[in-house]
């Protein structure tokens, strides 16, 4: 299980040991929350911050995209050269478009799904996609409760991938811990994200290697 901590719940006022102290605690990506004010009932940081993030990672940028218009927020942050840009099927009316652009742009492209999204409206989509985000909360907020339902979810998205594209990931997001990592990597979960589990710990090289499993 490869474990992206999210920096939401990270000490912004000391934003670069934050995100040192997680590389060095051996996390996988680094995953990092745009939030516009609108898509969702929060804001969260732009380019001028993430390229500060960028240069204090040596782990690949995992961006999570949860915005209204993905065409501009994707121009502001294409050049920090980020591995994977997620963005949400319920904000976008040509998700098809906007996943040949960030191929274009070398970007791993990703969808995410809330929480009452069902993963067989990826069916004509999953060819084109490196990753698949499910949404274990709402998203806008760290540190919510985890929704089970996911596991299901994630099972249904697997024999998709399996048959289409086996090649792609499933990421969890949102209230993982180490009570729930366990049913994630039975369902076929890849990647989970993890910000008040990790970034609430005291050790964190600790709480990362407990969901690395
Ligand atoms: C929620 C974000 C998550 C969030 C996860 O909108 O997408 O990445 O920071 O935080 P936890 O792990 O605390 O639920
Ligand atoms: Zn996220």
């Amino acid at each position: 299980m490869l474990v992206a901590p999210s920096i939401l719940s990270a000490d912004f006022g000391i934003l670069k040991q934050e995100i040192e102290a997680i590389c060095d605690a051996g996390c996988d990506l680094v995953h990092v929350d745009v939030m516009d004010g609108h898509f969702v009932p929060n804001m969260t940081i732009g380019p001028v911050v993430v390229s500060s993030v960028a240069k204090a990672s040596t782990k690949p940028l995992d961006v999570h995209l949860m915005v209204e218009d993905n065409n501009f927020f994707i121009d502001l942050f294409a050049p920090l050269k980020p591995e994977y840009i997620s963005f949400h099927l319920e904000s976008e009316k040509h998700p098809h478009r906007v996943i040949q652009k960030l191929k274009s742009l070398g970007i791993k492209p990703a969808m995410v799904l809330n929480p009452h999204s069902d993963p067989s409206s990826l069916e004509y989509l999953i060819e084109d996609l490196d990753m698949v985000l499910l949404m274990s909360v709402n998203p806008g907020f760290g540190g919510q409760k985890f929704i089970p339902s996911v596991i299901e979810k994630a099972k249904k998205l697997k024999d998709i991938i399996n048959r289409k594209n086996p090649n792609c990931l499933i990421e969890v997001d949102g209230g993982v811990n180490d009570k729930n990592i366990q049913q994630l990597k039975d369902a076929g979960v890849d990647v989970v994200v993890a910000g008040s589990y990790v970034y609430g710990a005291d050790d964190y090289k600790k709480a990362i290697k407990s969901l690395q499993i």
